[in-house]
């Protein structure tokens, strides 16, 4: 039986930092474990420019704890009227490493999202000519849509029609959470990658819904049914390069989480080694962790892996979850149902 694994220190390929003094709280529960993240950009106002990315990456840079050897790795949120000269300069200068697209209306802080593809197919042409990755948030926002349908349309009226239609676009999509999303990737010849989320490996939709109502468990994409996490599962453990880890850590205060019309995000950044390592465990596949959470993003990506390591060790089992204190009140921290018996050590 493993007790100690040494791996290379792993990224997140898909981070909510916010800013002020929730990116000041969460930052460092990334910065201790992850060498890289890729940032999220829906702030309100959003990222948009290569100039706002510059600014963004200033402000976490300044948060980071003394000593952190923490790469933030900058996104654009993509808007009708974003510009390929803009995009193109950001990413020469390697200030940003992707460009996010969120279906307008889809989730936190969507709401200057893409309406109309027709108006952004400047920007993905450019995009598809220098390399620069596509991260999708997929899923239709058509309210005559079922929400736990969302992400499988999506699929068959936009992300199949836009990567069509621009030849050589790099796309991740981003938290899959269906079998139809797994399908999808592992269809594609080239250019289509997944994240995955530690939650959606470890929760389906019963954890929000059955036996009372749990606000922490809500995220977009919302958990499907139990044959879906499992696909997931398969996917994430199974060595295809072509899955990696994008946490989707996303902090609210627990009075946004907590109301009529909560905020969807679970807060996973603390505890999401310990958690995998139990998952992959599970499954027979803690060889493969290394894969998922450390290699095959960077390898996507074009970027070197980290020369650093992480080991993990199994011990005692420590009740998971507890809180966060932040300067916008307590963040309650994701609890996967189960007690964590790894942890990282070094
Ligand atoms: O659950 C989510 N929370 N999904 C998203 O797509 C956005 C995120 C957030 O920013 O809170
Ligand atoms: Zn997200």
């Amino acid at each position: 039986m493993t007790n100690r694994l040494t791996i290379t220190r792993p990224d997140d390929w898909h981070l909510h930092l916010r800013d002020g003094a929730m990116l000041a709280a969460v930052l460092p529960e990334s910065a201790r474990h992850f060498a890289r993240a890729l940032v999220m950009p829906n702030l309100v106002p959003p990222v948009v420019t290569g100039a706002d990315a510059r600014a963004y990456r200033e402000r976490i840079l300044a948060a980071l704890p003394e000593g952190t050897g923490f790469t933030p790795l900058m996104t654009l949120y993509l808007t009708e009227t974003t510009d390929p000269g803009d995009v193109a300069a950001a990413a020469a200068e390697e200030l940003i490493a992707a460009v996010k697209l969120y279906p307008a209306g889809a989730t936190t802080n969507s709401d200057s999202g893409v309406r109309d593809f027709d108006r952004v197919r400047g920007v993905l042409e450019r995009m598809a000519e220098i390399g620069l990755p596509l991260c999708v948030h997929g899923e239709v926002t058509d309210e005559d849509v079922d929400i736990f349908d969302r992400e499988a349309v999506f699929i068959e009226r936009v992300l199949e029609p836009l990567r069509r239609a621009t030849p050589g676009l790099r796309v991740v999509m981003e938290h899959v959470t269906t079998r139809e999303g797994i399908e999808y990737v592992r269809s594609a010849p080239r250019d289509l990658a997944a994240t995955l989320t530690t939650h959606h490996l470890v929760i389906n939709r019963n954890h929000i819904l059955a036996g009372g109502i749990r606000p922490h468990y809500y995220c977009l994409p919302v958990a499907k049914r139990e044959s879906h996490r499992l696909a997931l599962c398969e996917a994430a453990t199974s060595g295809d390069p072509r899955f990696f880890l994008g946490t989707d850590s996303a902090p609210h205060a627990d009075a946004r989480k907590l109301a009529p019309c909560g905020c969807a995000g679970c807060f996973t950044a603390p505890d999401t080694m310990a958690i995998l390592a139990h998952v992959f465990e599970e499954e027979g596949a803690l060889d493969r962790l290394e894969g998922f959470t450390s290699r095959h993003g960077a390898a996507f990506y074009g970027l070197p892996e980290n020369s650093e390591r992480i080991t993990l060790e199994k011990g005692e089992p420590v009740p998971a979850g507890g809180m966060l204190e932040t300067g916008e009140g307590p963040v309650t921290i994701f609890d996967p149902g189960f007690p964590l018996a790894w942890r990282v050590v070094e």
